[in-house]
């Protein structure tokens, strides 16, 4: 018998059972109306959510080959004729499900601001320079052990006007595609010690402590590469009571 996150598969019978839909532990996820975070009470369902019933169709959708990834999506700093400006980081984790099985061939991407905190974006005001070697775009697909890798530049803090002297810590958006469109997670990545995280009232709109460090990765030395780049390592689990936050 094969144990998945779909379901379970009996080889020769030819059944396939899907389990429930796993949710997420308590305090995991922002309520709709999170007073600090201003712009929530203006773009949230006002009708009660309709939890789908979890079917093939839900399970088995189309997922993007990896044929259309390169390696060097992965590599932010390598986009353009000269390096960026900044501080190079190495991130790194491994995408798991809700049973603590590694998710390979999975879509991760994820998207940033450049070291003074800018995002290259049309709608973006921050008068901090852009820089024409960092778009702060990245895409990956998890390997056999469902392991992703990016190097990138250490993004920087950015105003964002919910209140007064509002600056963002400096995070890496990240969205995911589990094993079908329907497990998508989109979440953000933030780095440990940043001054910024104890005043941020989005950080700070998950209500579980515990929810709320898992969105920090980790200094790791062992991914740190001498003369060279930082590392961090940051874990991702799609779903079950251990699941990353998610926006
Ligand atoms: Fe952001």
């Amino acid at each position: 018998m094969t144990v998945s996150e779909q379901g379970l598969i009996v080889p020769g019978s030819g059944k396939f059972d899907l389990p429930e839909y796993l949710k997420a532990g308590p305090g995991n996820h922002p309520p709709l109306d999170s007073p600090g975070y201003k712009s929530t009470g203006l773009r949230h369902p006002k009708q009660p959510l309709v939890l789908l019933p979890q079917r093939l169709t839900e399970v088995t959708g189309p997922l993007l080959g990896d044929e259309l990834i390169t390696m060097g999506d992965a590599d932010l700093t390598t986009q353009h004729g000269g390096e960026p400006q900044g501080q190079r980081i190495i991130v790194s984790g491994q995408v798991r499900d809700s049973g603590g099985r590694p998710v390979p061939d999975t879509l991760v991407e994820i998207w940033q601001t450049n070291a003074a905190g800018r995002y290259r974006h049309s709608r973006e005001h921050h008068p901090a320079p852009l820089d024409p070697n960092f778009d702060g775009i990245g895409r990956a697909i998890t390997d056999s052990a469902g392991r992703y890798r990016f190097v990138t530049i250490q993004p920087g803090a950015y105003p964002w006007g919910n209140h007064y002297n509002a600056w963002r810590p400096a995070h890496i958006h990240f969205s995911l595609f589990g094993r079908a469109f329907t497990q998508r997670l989109v979440t953000q990545m933030y780095f440990p010690g940043d001054p910024l995280l104890p005043l941020d009232p989005i950080f700070n709109s998950v209500p579980d402590e515990k929810a709320r460090q898992r969105m920090i990765a980790g200094f790791d030395m062992d991914l740190t590469q001498p003369e060279w780049a930082l590392g961090y390592t940051w874990d991702i689990v799609l779903r079950g009571r251990a699941a990353s936050v998610f926006e």
